[in-house]
């Protein structure tokens, strides 16, 4: 095995979600399951995640063989199992006879028995049984060859308010205070509007029926979700682990969508931690009609990287569409080529799989016109098949050089679950303008234009080892991050922060007596006021003698020690500054008052890469919208994606002696691309 490699397959994985208990009552349809898998160079499927009825079709009764079935075939084929755990949808005898499994909404309506991905994480019972399941999943299917990880349940997520949870999250409560109510009325600042609490059981889940005005309590719901989230899974794997220690565990992680941020309704940053493997579910909506193609593209980078640095290794892509999905607004198939474009960036960020939900369209219920790689016809002459088995063969080509190779960054920007579920309740700034996600992916964008990878990380890595970190607006700040920050600039770090930064505490408790005294300090300022603009009001900034647009909010600033780099042109602060930059001991912090439109960060940021040296993985000089990724294998050389996420042929110009990964061909200088085309490169360091 490579060093980092995370599977025991040194093949790149191809395949995805296959359900072959919806077809069990017709014949031959598995049968050509496994002669068109061939075909479409295919090698590795994850079964089982919604299969409890055809696992368990009544309590107690087992129908395992079905299973034992596709273990055989796919072993014939030398093919992998990713066998999921099936607690993301339940029997219905279950439901009817333990109605505790059912969910309560925040409204504290009972779900009644349906769809999937709603069960109660507290559940005694439901923990219990997905136990039990597990445990026979493992004991029937462990030693098999071809088991190659587990898949646990399906996308958790959402949330439970019935009466075991409110217990639940009044426990937890009690461990994080210390079982000092006291404490809990001090952290959410219980004398507003008399919302003291003087004894446990009067503490609810937040509720728009109820409380929803005190944010520390929102805070700490959104916390405790995430905790009992991960203990459900824990319980989960207890049997996987003591029966195959051997055999990895994930779970599918997913973004928000169509926004493509940071999945909103857990700390993936807490859930990573538990895995042994990250794998996600991406589902772009390519060719759409609100933003450039490269927009999107970078917006799946910075996913992409998020989840790499999770835990700074190789990760898979669970689930992707062949073609489109069934629940966007509109479902536009990728055009030809875009299928090969986009997995090939995936593989250019560190995945070592590109897996698809589906192998085969359902023929009935909600997901029978979701994109699969194979349609209701069964041909392997229609266009997604084709593109389908030509990524396969060419992902069989690229295994060796990608399977277990890193990517490294030099530069940090943090993402903060906690900063994010803060603004997201805070009333003030611009109820509609926060856009703390979104700000982070522009500031990543302007690095992803100009080829620099990017670890997007969260509080609690070493910034130690980057270059550059990027922290804006981090609203909620605890003393320790500050600390930290301040450490990192102490010791030559470049920080890079802005507006709305550092705010608050832990519990959303403002800080008093003006901005930090450690933050005045490294960014040798002290932001006053944040003014909030109407979506029509206009002003600008002027840096680098070049006039921007600014929107959305500006800051004024008390100057200190810093030197001022931008200015506001209007208003009643004009010719005051916009954007400061501090030496603070051995490093330099920036401070970005204002949110400024893209080309000043694309300016603001070419400054730096100058100024600090930062490296693409090749150089390659091109136009926006090209996009230059790569990895670094195990002796040391370097194998790059070179892609073009615009609908015109691009010309480029590569700056350094390359091979096509593919031929072996040399390749430097000019150089044309077609719409959507890619280029495999190996490079030596
Ligand atoms: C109303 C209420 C006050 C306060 C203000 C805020 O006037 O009476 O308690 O909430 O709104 O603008
Ligand atoms: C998610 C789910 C899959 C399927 C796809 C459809 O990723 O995990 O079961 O519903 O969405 O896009
Ligand atoms: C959510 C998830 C997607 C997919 C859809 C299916 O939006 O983010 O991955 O599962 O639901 O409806």
């Amino acid at each position: 095995m490579k060093k980092h490699q995370v599977t025991k397959d040194t093949r790149l994985l191809h395949g995805g979600d296959y359900n072959p208990d919806q077809w069990l009552d017709c014949p031959g349809i598995i049968d050509q399951d496994f002669k068109l898998m061939k075909q479409a160079h295919t090698n590795t499927f994850s079964v089982g995640m919604f299969s409890w009825a055809s696992l368990e079709p009544e309590e107690g009764v087992y129908t395992f063989e079905w299973l034992d079935d596709i273990f055989d075939r796919i072993e014939a084929m030398g093919g992998n199992m990713i066998l999921a755990t099936p607690s993301g949808a339940r029997p219905a005898w279950m439901s009817q006879k333990y109605p505790e499994v059912l969910r309560v909404d925040a409204l504290r309506r009972k779900q009644l028995h349906g769809a999937r991905h709603n069960h109660c994480f507290t559940s005694p019972y439901y923990r219990e049984k997905a136990q039990e399941m597990n445990r026979k999943l493992a004991e029937r299917y462990g030693k098999r060859s071809s088991l190659l990880m587990w898949h646990i349940s399906n996308e958790y997520g959402g949330e439970c308010h019935c009466d075991l949870c409110q217990t639940a999250f009044r426990d937890w409560l009690k461990v994080q205070y210390d079982n000092d109510l006291d404490k809990v009325n001090q952290s959410w600042w219980g004398p507003f509007w008399s919302h003291t609490f003087t004894n446990w059981e009067q503490i609810e889940s937040p509720s728009p029926i109820g409380e929803n005005a005190v944010h520390g309590l929102n805070l700490d719901w959104r916390r405790f979700v995430t905790d009992q989230t991960i203990s459900f899974y824990k319980d989960e794997i207890v049997p996987l682990r003591e029966l195959t220690p051997e055999v990895p565990i994930t779970t599918n992680f997913m973004s928000d969508n169509p926004s493509f941020t940071p999945f909103r309704a857990l700390d993936y940053s807490k859930f990573a931690k538990e895995v042994d493997v990250i794998s996600w579910d991406a589902y772009p909506a390519w060719h759409n009609d609100y933003e450039e193609t490269y927009e999107l593209a970078s917006k799946v980078g910075f996913m992409n990287d998020s989840f790499k640095s999770m835990k700074q290794k190789p990760w898979l892509l669970m689930e992707s569409t062949p073609s489109h999905v069934n629940w966007h607004q509109f479902n536009k198939a990728k055009r030809p080529s875009m299928h090969y474009l986009s997995a090939m960036q995936m593989l250019a960020h560190g995945s070592d799989s590109n897996l698809y939900f589906q192998w085969r369209k359902s023929r009935g219920s909600s997901e029978k016109f979701h994109g699969a790689v194979v349609d209701h016809d069964g041909s392997t002459e229609n266009r997604v098949f084709k593109e389908v088995a030509r990524l396969g063969k060419a992902m069989e080509d690229l295994s060796e050089k990608v399977v277990g190779s890193q990517r490294i960054a030099e530069v940090g920007l943090l993402y903060d679950w906690d900063s994010d579920w803060a603004l997201e309740h805070t009333q003030g700034f611009g109820l509609q303008t926060k856009l703390y996600p979104e700000t982070l992916q522009k500031h990543y964008q302007s690095l992803w234009e100009k080829d620099i990878p990017v670890d997007v990380i969260t509080k609690e890595n070493t910034f130690k080892d980057y270059k550059l970190l990027v922290v804006p607006m981090l609203y909620l700040m605890s003393e320790e991050t500050v600390q930290r920050l301040k450490v990192y600039v102490a010791n030559g770090g470049t920080l890079v922060s802005s507006y709305i930064t550092g705010l608050v505490n832990e519990h959303d408790l403002t800080y008093l007596g003006g901005w930090k005294k450690e933050l005045q300090e490294v960014f040798g300022i002290e932001p006053l006021e944040t003014d909030t603009y109407y979506t029509s009001d206009s002003n600008e900034l002027t840096f680098n003698n070049k006039q921007y647009a600014i929107r959305d909010y500006a800051t004024i600033i008390d100057v200190k020690e810093a030197e001022v780099l931008a200015q506001y042109e209007g208003d009643f602060y004009a010719d005051s500054a916009a954007v400061t930059l501090n030496n603070y001991k051995d490093g330099e912090a920036y401070y970005i008052g204002a949110r400024a439109e893209d080309d000043f960060n694309r300016d603001f940021y070419s400054h730096l890469i100058e100024k600090l040296d930062l490296s693409p993985g090749l150089k390659v000089e091109h136009e926006i919208g090209v996009s230059v990724q790569g990895r670094i294998l195990d002796d040391g050389t370097s194998i790059i994606f070179i892609m073009n996420f615009t609908e015109e042929e691009q010309a480029i110009e590569i700056l350094e002696d390359v091979r096509d990964s593919f031929t072996g061909e040399t390749l430097s200088g000019d150089v044309s691309l077609k719409p959507y085309e890619v280029l495999v490169v190996d490079k030596n360091n």
